[in-house]
């Protein structure tokens, strides 16, 4: 494994995988093939995260809004994570990968939720790589999470609204383990953020692939990788602050 990365590598890669269902499409298949099809190329590109040096890689596999999908859809998703995570607990293990979701797991049905809780502990004490998977989440819901959890400590006196800043907040997003988001990636063609880690995209780099996810494989990342190199991160000033 090549570790520590580089300085000009992005900390923290964030990937929304969009396509499946088009891949699926196109080639007659149906839809839950592309999401088959899309879970080999997770495997693929967190290996590869790793070999790179990537501190995190957070990947967006069902959001909120995916509950209100056709029901034999959303139960071949839920299977698939779930053999996802039986399949790939030695591989997560024996690379030093910590296994993390954000999101509302309480909907998941309780065998993934046992299935999730157990990898997390198993990983806990990793630190080779973050591979955190977004499941049941929002990026609004994250953010009504977090403010819901300060309103409630300024009620018990644990918390005045002065005190809230973005450290505050961070420590109530469900990132709050992660480093901050350097770099997300949308596959697909689609030019949108979809509710997610509004917060955390604050300064992000953004890298937009028309590759639909099942086809996005090790090169792709290397792409968008070098395209954040290439990119100069101002964080609001000027280029003169920058280069001093
Ligand atoms: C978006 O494509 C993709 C999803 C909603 C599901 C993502 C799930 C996987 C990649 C597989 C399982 C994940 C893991 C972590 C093992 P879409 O279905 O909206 O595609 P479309 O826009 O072409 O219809």
């Amino acid at each position: 494994m090549t570790e520590p990365s580089s300085p000009a590598l992005p900390r923290h890669v964030a990937i929304i995988m969009d396509g499946n269902g088009r891949w699926a499409k196109g080639r007659g298949l149906p839809r839950l093939a592309g999401h088959e099809a899309g879970a080999r190329a997770v495997k693929l590109i967190t290996t590869h995260a790793r070999k790179l040096g990537l501190k995190a890689l957070t990947l967006y596999a069902f959001s909120q809004q995916n509950w209100g999908r056709p029901a034999p859809e959303v139960e071949g998703l839920m299977k698939l994570l779930g053999h996802y995570i039986t399949a790939e607990r030695a591989e997560i293990l024996d690379n030093d990968i910590r296994f993390s979701t954000i999101g509302d797991l309480s909907k998941l049905p309780r065998n993934l939720q046992d299935a999730i809780a157990e990898l997390k502990q198993a990983s806990a004490g990793n630190r080779g790589m973050d591979f955190c998977i977004a499941l049941s989440y929002g990026g609004r819901e994250e953010l009504l999470r977090a403010a819901q959890a300060m309103a409630a400590a300024c009620v018990a006196g644990d918390l005045t609204p002065d005190a809230i800043d973005e450290a505050e907040v961070n420590k109530h997003l469900y990132t709050s383990h992660l480093p901050p988001l350097d770099l997300l990636i949308r596959t697909s063609g689609e030019l949108r953020i979809s509710n997610f880690m509004l917060w955390q995209c604050a300064y992000a780099e953004l890298v937009f692939t028309p590759v639909c996810w099942p086809d996005f494989a090790e090169g792709d990342l290397d792409d968008a990788i070098a395209r954040f190199c290439g990119r100069e991160r101002r964080f609001g000033l000027t280029p003169d602050q920058i280069s001093k």
